[in-house]
């Protein structure tokens, strides 16, 4: 028995809710495959798509870790399991690289083992993989690439979270310029601390967003897009980010922002059609100054 499965890129934050929302897009994503074998414990047989960076070791990657955490946790650590990992989005790009794998890894197992535990069980194994990557716990990225959706995250401490509506024409365009960040660095350039009025708006931008999800309000999605506590100061790093936001906005964006800690951005848009639109604004910008890009559209 071969079990193959896809656990698709991430956005997270979506502009309102740093570490606490984030949403799954269809493409692209990471595969992992696992099948039975008669050496115990569990063996990375292939690595494909990481351009050599990542290590054939269990722990040396996060659909590894787990997967492990899930075995041990079964009292299951002896069963032979060989694992493929075939990664298809770059690292670095704010689309929960790290994230789709370690969902991948820890649902692939599962399945192999006659699902022993529900799909939102897994939410533990698959954040214990991705904090060995990245060194913070939020569920914004491994939360909606495991269940879907959009996801709101009530506790990242107590793994709380809520899949939220999402309307019928919700669409997202999502570009990702070639450069590289890393999420330490975009975590680090980061205030500590801040004001009464920014939690505010950022508190009433959130909690505008949900409500437009769920009365099927775009104009309230849109006029609660904004992100007051990263973006500011996480925009340097992303070449042109405020001339990409201005064209999507002035093709119909409902709103745009940064995805995860970037430098990939999106936007949200009503439809597929505007959402391809918006892409190609943003892409144009990004063109016009020789950075390669890859274009995403979605349905959320
Ligand atoms: N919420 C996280 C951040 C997502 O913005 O740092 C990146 O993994």
């Amino acid at each position: 028995k071969e079990i193959r499965v896809f656990a698709p890129a991430t956005v997270a934050n979506v502009a309102s809710g740093y570490d606490v929302l984030g949403f799954a897009i269809d493409e692209p994503g990471d595969e992992v495959v696992v099948r039975y074998s008669d050496k115990p414990g569990l063996r990375i047989t292939a690595i494909t798509g990481d351009g050599g960076k990542l290590p054939k070791t269990v722990e040396g990657n996060t659909a590894g870790v787990s997967a492990q955490d899930l075995l041990r946790h079964l009292g299951k650590s002896d069963v032979g399991i060989e694992m493929e990992i075939h990664k298809k989005m770059p690292f670095g790009s704010g689309l929960g690289s790290s994230a789709a794998s370690a969902v991948a890894g820890v649902y692939a197992v599962n399945v192999l083992l006659g699902e022993p535990l529900t799909k939102k069980q897994l939410l533990p194994f698959a954040m214990t993989g991705e904090a060995s990557a990245d060194g913070a716990y939020h569920a914004d990225n491994v939360g909606p690439s495991l269940l879907g959706g959009i996801i709101v995250i009530r506790s990242n401490q107590e793994l709380d979270i809520s899949e939220l509506p999402v309307p019928e024409n919700l669409w997202a365009a999502v570009v990702h310029p070639d450069i590289e960040i890393l999420t330490k660095v975009a975590r680090e350039i980061l205030p500590a601390e801040i004001s009464i009025s920014t939690a505010t708006q950022q508190m009433g931008n959130l909690g505008g967003f949900i409500c437009g999800l769920y009365e099927e309000d775009y104009s309230l999605i849109g006029r609660s897009l904004h992100d007051v506590i990263a973006e500011p100061f996480r925009q340097k790093l992303i070449p042109e980010f405020y001339k990409a936001k201005q064209e999507a906005l002035s093709h119909g964006a409902l709103g745009f922002s940064i995805s995860g800690a970037g430098p990939s951005v999106f936007a949200l848009c009503e439809g597929e059609k505007n959402a391809q639109k918006v892409a190609s604004a943003i892409a144009n910008v990004f063109n016009d100054n020789n950075l390669t890009n890859q274009i995403h559209v979605s349905r959320i």
